[in-house]
């Protein structure tokens, strides 16, 4: 086992599936401490479980913004620090089309994808400047932010919104040495990919010529993504922020 982040803490949502889990197995590699966040309690236990005593599993829905300065205070209270906040939890939603939304599901998906990162970055970032700053911060994008999807109206314009929320919190956050940055995944192997077809069904997409087609003809495996994350969250870094890393194999170019 490599330590590159030994004695550092990390809090990372959406821990009990896909890219959050393999972002939280692959921090907890690396030496970190992992705070554990999603509303999906047992199979975040089951993934606590194989990290060890270096997890820490708090079961809350995110779409309760009221519930996000108690995962902050869970995290310090376990390990005493934060180094590392990964806002990875995202939902698609149902809002349907320009023509056609659904405003609840438009104000569920935003308060998921958008207004629960920023509050876990204000709470996170307040207690990282009050012990003198230095951190990371990483936002899980899509590229969906930057391409034209029929059906996808809340879900691309809010993570194109927090590319912009990104870049913003960069700069506020750039002197108290704090780095934020984010990933923007294209097609990538997990629960919410899982509804579009088996592994062949998802390479058709990715080889195709429609609008999840990639430079590489290549479905991302979470692991792919967990390592830009961790990479995000290294020492290496240090000189990286208010950037948006595409990890989506040239989807976006
Ligand atoms: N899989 C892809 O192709 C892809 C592509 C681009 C971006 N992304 C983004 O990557 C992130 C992770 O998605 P994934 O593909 O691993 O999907 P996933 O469904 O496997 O994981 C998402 C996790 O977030 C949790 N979650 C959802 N809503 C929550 C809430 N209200 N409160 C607490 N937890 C909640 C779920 O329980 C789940 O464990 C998301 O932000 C998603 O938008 C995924």
């Amino acid at each position: 086992m490599t330590s590159t982040l030994a004695g550092t803490v990390s809090i990372v949502t959406g821990a009990a599936s896909g890219i959050g889990r393999a972002t939280a197995l692959a921090l907890a590699a690396e030496g970190a401490a992992v705070a554990l966040v999603d509303r999906d309690g047992a199979a975040l236990d089951t993934v606590a479980a194989v990290i060890g005593a270096q997890a820490h599993a708090i079961t809350c829905d995110l779409a309760d913004l009221a519930a996000v300065p108690g995962i902050v205070a869970q995290a310090l209270e376990r390990f005493g620090r934060v180094d590392h906040l990964v806002n990875c939890a995202g939902i698609t939603g149902t809002a349907g089309t320009v023509l056609a939304v659904d405003l609840d599901s438009w104000d569920e998906v935003y308060a998921v994808n958008l207004k629960a990162p920023l509050l876990l970055m204000q709470h996170v970032a307040n207690h990282m400047v009050a012990r003198g700053g230095g951190g990371r911060i990483v936002n899980v994008s899509s590229s969906s932010a930057f391409r034209a999807r029929l059906s996808q109206i809340a879900y691309g314009s809010s993570k194109a919104a927090l590319v912009q929320l990104t870049r913003s919190a960069a700069a506020e956050l750039g002197p108290h040495d704090i780095n934020v940055n984010a990933v923007a995944p294209g097609l990538t192997k997990s629960a919410i990919t899982a509804r579009l077809g088996d592994d062949d069904a998802l390479t058709a997409l990715v080889t195709g010529d429609g609008t999840l087609a990639n430079l590489l003809g290549r479905v991302s495996e979470p692991e792919d993504v967990a390592a830009v994350i961790v990479f995000l969250c290294a020492p290496a870094s240090r000189q990286i922020t208010g950037q948006t890393i595409h990890t989506s194999a040239g989807a976006v170019v």
